[in-house]
């Protein structure tokens, strides 16, 4: 199974668009798609067609049930049309930060929900809320790619080096690289601006940008409030043939397969550090398990990525640590757990 993360913290770039339409065209094209809606506004499970609150359970539940195996995913996975499946959410899912911050590995749960069904689905498709938050952080620990959509225009790459730097630093963590690539959304050919958006992307990029790209297509917004894939709603539509076009060039990308990283991770009890700082010329964690000696507990940069990390063994307990980044400290931005002490707050580790 291929599991593709749809992720942009911005908001109305089309990722819910984007996830329904590719998950059908992949789909159409014979192949067994799940998608599972991680946002809590829930408008890929609208989008697909379903009523809120006409179904049973939703990710959410899957999500906090990971590890007692009470609920099957194929409890709740609702058919959709032929080859298309779904796990649906709703607004339930926004409880998920809070409910979630004491469990251990809470970035992992979702993978651990994928894994019981990986050998039933050609494609995973998961579409991500406008923030980066625990839920994101799940779908970035559950996928081997990302596909990023931007909006044509003047922001475009607004916040995309944020993004980029959360999915290396998830890479850092899982040992591994997410396959990502961004695909321009709502072009309009007509306009000077979107090609200056195009190029833009593509500097910014490189080749990780998808040929194909999707024009702005009233059709596709109509599809969605019709609860319908454009290719049903409106085959003829441009908007359907843009689809058709990312889901052959989707299929004919060559992909790695990700060893279980994690399980590897396990042989030695401990930590891996690791920041995102680019133009840092030092960065260390600074710990309760090195008495919080600045230059002890020195990170190596990952060549030219940006990244910096380290393993560090640890026994089984707690630890308070901060970053300290070219004589700055920082708490760790992709670890939600912080206590409070007598120089501001902390970030928390639990080993078990
Ligand atoms: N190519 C397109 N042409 C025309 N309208 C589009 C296109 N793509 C998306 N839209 C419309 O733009 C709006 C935002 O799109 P969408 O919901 O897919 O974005 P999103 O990134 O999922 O938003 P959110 O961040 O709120 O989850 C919707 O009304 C959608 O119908
Ligand atoms: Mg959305």
């Amino acid at each position: 199974m291929r599991t593709i993360a749809v992720i942009n913290q911005k908001g109305g770039c089309g990722k819910t668009t984007t996830v329904i339409n590719l998950a059908a065209c992949l789909a159409r094209k014979n192949k067994k798609v799940l998608v599972v809606d991680m946002d809590p506004q829930a408008h890929a499970t609208l989008g697909l067609g379903l009523g809120l609150g006409g179904y049973e359970y939703t990710v959410y539940d899957l999500l906090l049930d990971s590890g007692r195996k009470e609920l099957q995913p194929g409890d709740v996975v609702i058919e959709i049309s032929r080859g298309l499946d779904l796990i649906p959410s709703d607004v339930m899912l926004s409880a998920a930060e809070p409910a979630l911050l004491g469990r251990d590995h809470r970035e992992y749960l979702l993978a651990d929900v994928l894994k019981s069904v990986e050998q039933r689905y050609d494609f995973c498709i998961i579409d991500c809320p406008p923030n980066i938050g625990i839920l994101t952080f799940n779908a970035l620990f559950a996928c081997s790619e990302a596909i990023i959509p931007l909006e044509t225009g003047l922001f475009a790459i607004h916040g995309l080096a944020k993004l980029m730097e959360t999915i290396e630093i998830v890479n850092a963590k899982r040992n591994l690289t997410i396959t990502t690539n961004a695909l321009l959304t709502m072009f309009d050919r007509r306009t000077r601006i979107a090609y200056e958006s195009l190029h833009e992307v593509q500097k910014h990029l490189g080749g990780q940008v998808f040929t194909a790209v999707i024009n702005f297509n009233v059709r596709l917004k109509e599809a969605v409030s019709h609860g319908r894939p454009v290719i049903d709603y409106a085959p003829d539509s441009i908007g359907a043939r843009d689809y058709l076009d990312l889901a052959a060039e989707v299929l004919k990308m060559k992909v790695k397969k990700i060893a279980a990283a994690r399980d590897e991770e396990g042989k030695e009890k401990g930590m891996l550090f690791s920041f995102y700082a680019p133009h840092a010329k030092q960065v260390c964690v600074v710990a309760d398990f090195n008495d919080w000696q600045p230059g002890r507990t020195p990170l190596q940069h990952v060549d030219g990525s940006g990244v910096w990390k380290r393993f560090v063994p640890l026994k089984k307990g707690a630890y308070e640590y901060k970053f300290l980044v070219d004589g700055t400290w920082v708490t760790d931005s992709t670890n939600p757990k912080v206590v409070r002490s007598e120089f501001g707050e902390n970030s928390l580790i639990e080993i078990d």
